[in-house]
């Protein structure tokens, strides 16, 4: 008896000795952080600007929607690369022919030997090599393999079609030959660009031409390798240009 008296009195007891019934968690003052971020002020990066529209800029643009500012333009530099095949002596302007001799020494060093079949061509020039095609592949034809006068890169003395002596000369074959495979691998080292590749015509106006390089620079040459960026239209931003 006396036990189950002790018992019942023993919760109100213990509640009344705790004060209360709650818990109190001592709770940490913050400590104030002093973290100072420093945001950089970011340093503009510039858009390169490129003169897409005179004939003597090595980034001009010419395609079927863009002619030569002026059809007679004729380049005032013109030379003759020295360390190429060239039995015909085609000529380059100076900076393409020297970006041109660099280019064809690197390929002669890994054993392969390119030769110019041609490179600048006049007005008049122009106009012979599209009347030949015409001949043969009448307009539309002729329309997809060669400029019409007063539109070719030819006339800017920035291009020129290569090859290697494998039997391929102005050929599609040319993109399997060791030439036409060392220039697809490097040509943009030295500032050139593959300037209508397979399956743009569309874009370029001109069916594959894997011997024909447009001297760009290597500036742009080399910010269309690393971007994987295939015509010099997507490049720069400018419509296609599939027709006159
Ligand atoms: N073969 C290129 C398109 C030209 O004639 O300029
Ligand atoms: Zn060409």
């Amino acid at each position: 008896m006396s036990i189950r008296v002790a018992v019942a009195l023993s919760v109100p007891l213990a509640i009344a000795l705790s004060g209360c019934a709650g818990t109190v968690t001592p709770v940490a003052k913050p400590t104030p952080t002093h973290t100072v971020t420093h945001t950089p002020t970011p340093t503009p990066t510039p858009t390169p600007t490129y003169n897409l529209d005179d004939p003597a800029a090595v980034t001009v643009i010419v395609n079927k929607h863009r002619p030569l500012a002026t059809v007679d333009y004729e380049p005032t530099d013109l030379v003759i690369p020295t360390s190429i095949t060239n039995v015909n002596g085609f000529a380059l302007r100076a900076e393409a022919s020297a970006a041109l001799d660099q280019l064809s020494q690197a390929a002669l060093s890994q054993g392969v030997a390119l030769s110019i079949s041609s490179a600048y061509r006049s007005y008049l020039g122009q106009q012979n090599t599209y009347n030949e095609y015409l001949g043969i592949l009448g307009e539309a034809g002729a329309d997809l393999r060669a400029a019409r006068p007063g539109y070719s890169e030819h006339q800017l003395g920035l291009a020129v079609d290569l090859d290697d002596g494998n039997g391929c000369l102005v050929n599609v074959c040319f993109a399997g030959t060791p030439g036409g495979i060392w220039l697809a691998a490097n040509a943009w080292q030295y500032g050139f660009v593959l300037r209508y590749p397979d399956g743009y015509a569309g874009t370029t106006g001109y069916e594959f031409e894997p011997w024909h390089y447009r001297y760009v620079g290597i500036e742009v040459a080399t910010a269309m390798h690393n971007k994987g960026i295939a015509t010099l239209e997507e490049f720069f931003g400018l419509e296609p240009a599939p027709s006159y």
